[in-house]
């Protein structure tokens, strides 16, 4: 083979090796590193393949046994997502945002686990969202039977989390360096072996 042809070969073959390894894509670590709370958002819409990435991710989240113990409600209705806001003393930001997810769950009093698989769904939800450029806050649902009463979801069913997800309206907040002492410290807060 000539040398001209040879290099194209090499380089489909590159291109290939990328699709199936999606090795030019997302960086786990970084984006764990990188990813803020943001509480502000453009009113610019999420496409609809966006709004399916995030939700998938959160299908994909594992949980205890595999019980998947959620429905997503996925809200896209502005006066929804206002009413939803005023259901938690600091659930402002689902008014405003783009898409709001409402994790609905089993009573987490029969299980410890059920709240731990929620929020890891939620984790997976908000990375997904930021490997596309979208922000994410959690939000605490206090007052649960107005929720209950606004969304319209069955007795076996409970609200207390709902994620916000929305462009940032500032999107420097998409790379800004973290902060010094936005964290613990590995020394403060990792014991190896035995504790201490
Ligand atoms: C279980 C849980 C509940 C939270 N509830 C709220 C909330 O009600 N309102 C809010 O604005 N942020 C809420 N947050 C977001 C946290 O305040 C935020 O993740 C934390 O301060 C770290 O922010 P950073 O990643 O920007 O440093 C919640 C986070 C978690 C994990």
């Amino acid at each position: 083979m000539d040398s001209g042809r040879h290099k194209a070969r090499r380089s489909l073959h590159g291109i290939m090796k990328a699709i199936v390894t999606r090795e030019e894509t997302v960086d786990v670590g970084e984006a764990i590193r990188m990813k803020r709370a943001v509480r502000k958002f453009s009113p610019r819409k999420l496409q609809e393949e966006v709004v399916q990435h995030i939700l998938e991710a959160g299908r994909r989240a594992q949980s205890s046994k595999n019980t998947q113990p959620w429905h997503f409600l996925a809200i896209q209705d502005p006066e929804i997502l206002g009413s939803l806001s005023e259901l938690g003393s600091y659930a402002g930001h689902l008014s405003g945002a783009a898409l709001g997810v409402a994790i609905l769950t089993p009573d987490p009093a029969q299980r410890w686990s059920i709240m731990f698989d929620a929020g890891q769904a939620a984790a997976y939800m908000q990375l997904a969202a930021w490997e596309r450029g979208v922000a994410s806050c959690l939000a605490t649902i206090y007052e649960v039977e107005a929720a209950r009463e606004l969304l319209g979801y069955p007795p076996e069913l409970h609200l207390h989390a709902a994620i916000s997800f929305g462009y940032p309206a500032e999107p420097s907040a998409l790379t800004a360096r973290p902060k010094a002492g936005g964290r613990r410290s590995i020394a403060e807060i990792v014991s190896y072996e035995r504790w201490g």
